[in-house]
């Protein structure tokens, strides 16, 4: 099996972002494909990112918390 069949997954990284693993299919809210330079993305979950969708480590400093 080659790595672009591999089964996507995603793991939600305790007060951080969502790992996406494998080959996904990511788009823009108008459905533009947005570029991937990595099999592995993370998705900012905490809302504060500068490149959103991606996380950019903001939620570090920002104090972002999962399991409050
Ligand atoms: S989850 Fe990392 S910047 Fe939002």
């Amino acid at each position: 099996m080659s790595m672009h069949d591999e089964h996507p997954t995603i793991t939600a990284y305790p007060d951080g972002p969502l790992l996406v693993r494998g080959a996904i299919d990511l788009r823009d809210a108008d459905g533009n494909a947005i570029e991937q330079r990595r099999r592995t993305v993370a998705l900012c979950r905490c809302g504060l990112s500068a490149i959103k969708p991606f996380c950019d480590g903001t939620h570090k400093p920002a104090g972002f918390r999962t399991e409050d």
